[in-house]
């Protein structure tokens, strides 16, 4: 299948790639299209329908008090006072940002944890998907901040865990990833 294939769908999946938080600028994604890219991740394949994710968005206003937590959890991390600004920063860049928010039930009598894993990350790759093809740029982005019990206590309730972030917005360019990925057959093989 090419990149030139008129299927549009396949021509979507085949194209998907990340946009970096630097250049993404606003607009960002409306309240309805917020809802359109969570019901775009609703439609993963999900077993026992267990939707072992949520979302919440930060943007406007809330950008601040994040960043100003970002600041602070750099700093309970041991970074110094520069390095904390910059994270600080980086919470300010994107227009949107979705953190994600694994539910996992540990104890599930039918679907064991790494299923529900998988469910989150086709999640993610749909609402990733659909933000491009909306017109929007987007990167998932974690690091040691989505390990930060201070950011975890301001976004999960008890028995969850924060994933990392998804900033979404207006791309000033048209990125591709610059990393190759393996040829399809390396990673496609018969069993037999
Ligand atoms: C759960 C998760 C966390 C990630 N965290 C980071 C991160 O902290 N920093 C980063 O540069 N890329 C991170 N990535 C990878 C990027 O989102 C992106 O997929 C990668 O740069 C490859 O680019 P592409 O999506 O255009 O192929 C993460 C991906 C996933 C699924």
């Amino acid at each position: 299948m090419s990149k030139a294939d008129p299927n549009p769908v396949l021509h979507a999946l085949l194209d998907r790639h990340s946009t970096g938080p630097r250049y993404l600028v606003e607009p960002g994604p409306s309240d309805a299209e917020l809802l359109m890219l969570t019901e775009a991740a609703l439609r993963a394949p999900d077993h026992a329908a267990l939707v072992p994710f949520r979302f919440r968005a930060v943007r406007g206003a809330a950008r601040e008090r994040m960043a100003t937590l970002f600041e602070q959890a750099a700093r309970a991390a041991g970074k110094d006072a520069e390095s904390a600004v910059l994270d600080r920063e980086r919470a300010l860049k994107a227009p949107v940002t979705l953190a994600v928010i694994a539910r996992i039930d540990l104890g599930h009598p039918q679907v064991p944890a790494h299923e529900q894993w998988a469910c989150l990350g086709g999640a993610l790759a749909h609402l990733l998907l659909a933000a491009q093809a909306l017109g929007y740029g987007a990167k998932m982005l974690s690091g040691a901040k989505a390990r930060s019990p201070l950011l975890a206590s301001a976004f999960c309730e008890g028995g969850e865990m924060l994933v990392g972030w998804i900033a979404i917005g207006t791309p000033t360019l048209d990125r591709r990833a610059k990393h190759g990925k393996p040829p399809p057959d390396e990673v496609l093989s018969f069993w037999s």
